[in-house]
């Protein structure tokens, strides 16, 4: 790795940023060495690799094939992905798995540490296992995803109103993590024919239902078809009313998925907030910063309000509805 040193001392911040990067990804000791490029130094052994190879953007990274020739990768992320990623997808050779046999899995798992969970998961299906991360205190599931070293996926559906935090912390955690984030948007011409029949806030009229169905419940269910599987952050006491029977691995009934059958994972099913929220201070798990600002549960922004001291999580979401309606629809079908 070429790591560029500052006028100042300092190491620039995209290095650093990428080196961190590497190490919440366990990959650290992958690295060979570092060397400096001094930008005080022409004559550094930084400054002359960046010289011949035609590089003048740091951090970049030189590996040596087999064959003697060096590949060059200016961005980290693909640097990650084509040299360090597990290679293979290892759920491409597996069947799927029937009813039965989930079952059995989340007996198995049943209030196990979720980390082990969401290992079993990769195992078994690789990156054609999806997390769906909202943007909210899911990300949990992406870092222990992280930790395992498997190759995994992650989609987040854009909704076109999601909070402009949660925007900048799905960055955020993109950058973090070094990962890809497939972004699932809804059909223009669905969105368009129902803002134009019904403006921009139909939901607080006639209910949320039509708009999340049209941009989530539809995309998702679009998107699933990649996927031979895909882990939420559901948790039974997000919502005792709707999440009480949750399991931590089971068919879903709903979705369809790349090859017809799709499991779905629910790892954090039996873990309750407090638990996520020592599980995010222990490990330094970067999080939205609307949880800061009194937001428990976070969904779009004109439907998501903080809650009060006192009040259940749920309370701050379609607040104008009752209370037993508070699902989209992307978990009920
Ligand atoms: S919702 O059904 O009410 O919207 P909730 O916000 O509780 O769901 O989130 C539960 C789980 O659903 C999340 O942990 C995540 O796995 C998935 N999910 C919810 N919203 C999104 C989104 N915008 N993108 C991807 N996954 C989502
Ligand atoms: Fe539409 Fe609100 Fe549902 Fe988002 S949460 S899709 S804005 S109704």
């Amino acid at each position: 790795m070429v790591k560029k040193r500052l006028a100042n001392g300092e190491p620039c911040a995209k290095c650093l940023q990428a080196e961190q990067m590497l190490k919440t990804r366990g990959l650290w000791d992958r690295i060979d060495d570092v060397v400096w490029a001094d930008e005080l130094d022409p004559n550094s052994d930084g400054m002359l690799l960046g010289k011949k190879h035609g590089v003048d953007v740091a951090p970049f990274f030189i590996v040596e094939g087999d064959d003697g020739e060096e590949r060059i990768y200016e961005s980290s992320l693909k640097f990650v992905k084509k040299e360090l990623a597990a290679p293979v997808s290892p759920s491409t050779s597996k069947e799927a798995p029937s009813t039965e046999d989930l079952a059995a899995v989340a007996e198995h798992f049943a209030e196990r540490d979720p980390a082990e969970i969401v290992r079993w998961g990769l195992e078994r299906y690789g990156d054609l296992c999806t997390i769906a991360f909202s943007g909210a205190e899911d990300v949990v599931l992406v870092d222990m995803a992280s930790k395992t070293g498997l190759p995994f996926s992650v989609l987040s559906l854009d909704t076109g109103r999601l909070h402009p935090k949660t925007y900048r912390f799905l960055e955020k955690v993109r950058k973090h993590y070094g990962i890809e984030i497939e972004f699932v948007y809804p059909q223009a011409q669905l969105v368009q024919d129902l803002v134009r029949k019904k403006g921009l806030y139909s939901f607080y009229e006639d209910g949320h239902t039509e708009c999340c169905s049209i941009r989530k419940v539809e995309p998702l269910r679009r998107a699933l078809q990649q996927y031979d599987a895909w882990m939420t952050g559901q948790r039974h006491d997000q919502s005792p009313a709707t999440r009480s029977d949750l399991v931590v691995v089971e068919k879903d009934d709903t979705h369809e998925g790349k090859s017809g059958a799709l499991s779905k994972l629910n790892p954090l099913a039996f873990w309750s907030s407090d638990q996520v929220w020592q599980y995010i201070r222990e490990n330094d798990v970067p999080f939205n910063d609307l949880h800061e600002r009194g937001y428990k549960s976070i969904g779009c922004e004109p439907c998501t309000r903080a809650t009060l001291p006192g009040e259940h999580e749920r309370a701050g979401r379609w607040w104008w509805e009752e209370a037993t309606k508070r699902e989209c629809g992307l978990h009920t079908g």
